[in-house]
């Protein structure tokens, strides 16, 4: 049996898409066996029912409190048994417990050259700061907001003319190459939390 990946996402799901190609390919051997979302408007949701993934709508404002909601998000995530949790434009901080339930098997990318500009707005920054550079990171994920073990980073230029959408256009691209290549390497063994590999 494949291993099985849950991936959590809030926004468009580009990455998700990109995710779910590699898998289909075969350069990815596991399955993802639900994509979850907090946002009832998530892209994400449609493009996991259109590969015909379980998709799941957890949304905070039908639980009690966010305790409640994360709970509800735990427990269902926990069903699906996985080798790896795959937070992709999940834009909702999991609390130390969440995190210590998948302890070293959480993964997150993040658009920027971690540990710069950690948090939202990470293009637009950038560009205010007059950076020549710019990227996304994929790192296991920790308790530290947009910290842990670094797994690989994907570098763009940054061009004259650029404005944030351009920029977040470009490090999109990168990103869409180095979420699935970090997924195949930890679920082939090749690296893990403890040996996020040599860059
Ligand atoms: C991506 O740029 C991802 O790096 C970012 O959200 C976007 C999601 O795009 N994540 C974060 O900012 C998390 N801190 P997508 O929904 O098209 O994959």
């Amino acid at each position: 049996m494949l291993p099985s990946i849950v991936v959590l996402a809030s926004g468009s799901g580009s990455n998700l898409q990109s995710i779910i190609k590699h898998v289909d390919r075969g350069h990815i051997r596991a399955e993802i066996a639900a994509v979850i979302s907090n946002n009832p408007d998530a892209m994400a949701l449609v493009r996991a029912q259109a590969a015909g993934i379980d998709s799941v709508l957890i949304r905070q404002s039908d639980h009690a409190s966010r305790e409640a909601w994360e709970l509800a998000l735990r427990e269902r995530v926990s069903k699906y048994k996985p080798a790896l949790v795959v937070l992709a434009g999940f834009m909702r901080i999991l609390s130390e417990q969440f995190i210590a339930h998948f302890e070293k098997r959480i993964m997150n990318i993040h658009p920027s050259l971690l540990p710069a500009y950690r948090g939202i707005n990470t293009h637009q920054r950038v560009l205010d700061a007059g950076d020549s550079e710019h990227g996304a990171t994929v790192h296991f994920v920790t308790p530290k907001l947009d910290d842990g073990p670094i797994i690989i980073q994907g570098r763009v230029q940054v061009c004259s003319g650029d404005d944030a959408e351009e920029l977040a256009h470009r490090v999109l691209e990168q990103e869409h190459i180095i979420y699935p290549e970090a997924i195949r390497q930890f679920i082939e063994g090749e690296i893990s939390f403890d040996n996020p590999g040599c860059r």
